[in-house]
């Protein structure tokens, strides 16, 4: 959103103001402000002007009204519908842009992790995040591990007790919430940048994404204001991104798999026994009964409850 329409919104968060002062005090013509207005009222923005001026009675609970109130400093690009909000951010790091994120209600052509089809119907909160930390390429890991905190962390706060499942899956009651898919260009001992994409399953019907162990918001809760759960989800990220040394901690106050039997298929091997910890920059401890054994990726499945 333009930075001139979110001081409109914070002037009106004041209270009524009329359009003349609001001119003044934003440094435009009164023409301007109207214009603006205009525009946020398109936006969904519920602006009534009266005797007492311009009054904000409602913020659309999505839309370009997630840069409205946002406590970090990126900068959102919003779509109604994109092919996937991960290619988008691809394209703005080509062009050198550092600090955005692309949000979309709806993906047309939504990518999940091994080149899988990801539903991203309508209603869903769709994200990438695009950043540029000074760290060796094979530190990448963990912000997937920061983008699973802070997704779960927001879920939380929405009143919905959400878990992460290794490495990256946010599950509640062992039914799949939301993914993430990293992506990253650079060399060995430096990341160039990074795309973080997240998948939520928020206000959407869990018929309209696949129903095995899947679930959303919308059956958990039956739904939620998502302006505000992606602003907490940004802002935690943002914060986590600049205090690398709080995602483990908080990744283990999260985790659903540490404790538990699983089996992790690596690709090359199969790793079955104990989730113990898991270790900077995300790798999984597990033991296996002979010895601890680290894996550094794989599709891991818990075999049965904690402590069972
Ligand atoms: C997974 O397979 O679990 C990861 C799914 C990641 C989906 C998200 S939705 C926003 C972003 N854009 C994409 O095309 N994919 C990611």
């Amino acid at each position: 959103m333009q930075e001139r329409r979110i001081q409109v919104l914070e002037a009106l968060t004041e209270g009524p103001v009329a359009g003349p002062a609001l001119a003044d005090r934003l440094g435009v013509s009164r023409a301007a402000v109207w214009k603006h207005v205009e525009a946020l009222r398109e936006a969904g923005f519920d602006i009534a002007g009266g005797e007492n001026g311009y009054e904000l009675r409602s913020v659309p609970e999505f839309g370009p009204a997630v840069a409205f109130g946002l406590d970090a400093p990126v900068d959102v690009e919003y779509h109604d519908s994109i092919d996937s909000t991960n290619r988008r951010a691809r394209e703005l790091a080509a062009r050198g842009r550092d600090g955005a994120v692309v949000v979309a209600d709806e993906q047309t052509g939504g990518r999940g992790r091994l080149d899988r089809d990801w539903a991203s119907p309508s209603g869903g909160v769709w994200l990438s995040v695009l950043l540029r930390p000074t760290v060796p390429a094979a530190h990448a890991p963990v912000y997937t591990l920061a983008a699973a905190v802070a997704t779960t962390r927001a879920v939380r706060e929405a009143g919905v007790e959400a878990n992460i499942k290794w490495p990256n899956d946010v599950i509640v009651g062992g039914r799949k919430l939301a993914g993430i898919l990293t992506e990253m260009e650079g060399e060995a001992d430096r990341v160039d940048w990074l795309v973080v994409g997240i998948g939520l399953n928020a206000n959407v019907d869990p018929g309209a994404v696949p129903a095995e162990n899947t679930t959303s918001l919308h059956a958990e809760c039956g739904g939620v204001d998502r302006r505000v759960l992606t602003q907490r989800l940004i802002e935690v990220l943002h914060d986590l991104h600049t205090d690398r040394d709080a995602i483990l901690p908080a990744w283990r106050e999260y985790a659903d798999t540490l404790g538990r039997r699983v089996r992790v298929e690596t690709g090359d091997r199969t790793v079955e026994g104990r989730a113990v910890d898991v270790e900077y920059p995300g790798t999984l401890d597990v033991d296996t009964g002979d010895s601890v054994v680290t894996v550094a990726a794989g599709d891991c499945e818990h075999l049965r409850p904690a402590g069972g």
